[in-house]
């Protein structure tokens, strides 16, 4: 399968490549050039091309001659504004989406967020408190989350109307261990990650939007989805990294309530 990563140069990328690039041939995108070869892929197949996702001409180039695309190009920022966050995670959402479904382009996974639910987080984080499962409707906790749910949304519009199927990824916040316990519910690990999109890439599935995370102590976020669907069996845990890391804020906003008068 030919697959476009974008995004290419960011720190996502970099953990996902290697172990995209063992089974399929890839073609790397970013505004930026990526860090290419990256370790591992040395002796990959791999093109790469530069230019902006936002522009439709750039976006239909890259749309054409691929099986798949793994769009992680965005801005990754949870306490950024509209004026960063509506270019990267807006406007470029839309043009890749209009490439592909012209260029007829089968399958598109999609990196979202755990902050597109991150508004359920807090709920399900009291004691006693349900997890968070994906079919209950977005609620972000920021306007990085709402960016998130609004590419979902997108997402499900194509898949309606052409023949390309979508499936979002509600990503956790993806390292190779977590830096800090603010990490250690939503972490998700580098092999758990490949897992997840390489699933991703493969299954029988017309839409859907799945939380990944790993297999942490604390399941948050209910992962059933994602284990039923994609057949996701996460390999790493949390709980294997947190002796001696210090303490450190949740990864999840906090819904800033306003006087409603
Ligand atoms: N980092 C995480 O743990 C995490 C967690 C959940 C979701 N995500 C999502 O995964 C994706 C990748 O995150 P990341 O941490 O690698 O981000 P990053 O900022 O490291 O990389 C994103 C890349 O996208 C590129 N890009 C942005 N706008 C572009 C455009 N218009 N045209 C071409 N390239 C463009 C940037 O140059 C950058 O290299 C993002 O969509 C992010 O929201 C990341």
């Amino acid at each position: 399968m030919r697959v476009l990563i974008t995004g290419a140069a960011g720190g996502v990328s970099r953990l996902l490549v290697p172990q995209l690039a063992e089974h399929h041939r890839l073609r790397l995108t970013d505004v930026r050039p990526p860090p290419y070869p990256i370790d591992g892929t040395e002796t990959a197949e791999a093109e790469v091309l530069l230019g902006d996702l936002a522009d439709p001409a750039v976006a239909a180039r890259l749309c054409d001659d691929v099986d798949a695309i793994v769009h992680l190009a965005g801005n990754p920022r949870p306490g950024d504004g509209w004026d960063l966050l509506r270019g990267p995670n807006v406007d470029a959402v839309t043009t890749i989406f209009d490439g592909a479904s012209q260029a007829g382009v089968a399958r598109i996974v999609l990196a979202s967020s755990v902050h597109a639910m991150g508004g359920h987080y807090w709920r399900a984080d009291e004691p006693g408190g349900p997890p968070v499962q994906d079919d209950q409707a977005p609620h972000p906790c920021c306007r990085y989350g709402a960016t998130k749910v609004f590419a979902e949304a997108a997402a499900r519009v194509y898949a309606d109307a052409y023949p390309l199927s979508v499936v979002c990824l509600r990503l956790g916040g993806c390292l190779p261990a977590p830096p800090h316990r603010g990490w250690l519910d939503t972490w998700l690990g580098v092999t758990d990650l490949g897992q997840a999109v390489r699933r991703a890439l493969q299954a029988d599935i017309r839409f859907g939007t799945y939380t990944i995370t790993s297999a942490n102590p604390r399941q948050v976020f209910d992962l059933s989805a994602a284990r039923n669907d994609l057949g996701y069996a996460p390999t790493e845990t949390s709980v294997a990294c947190a002796d001696g890391l210090p303490d450190g804020p949740s990864t999840m906003c906090r819904p800033q309530m306003r006087d409603r008068r």
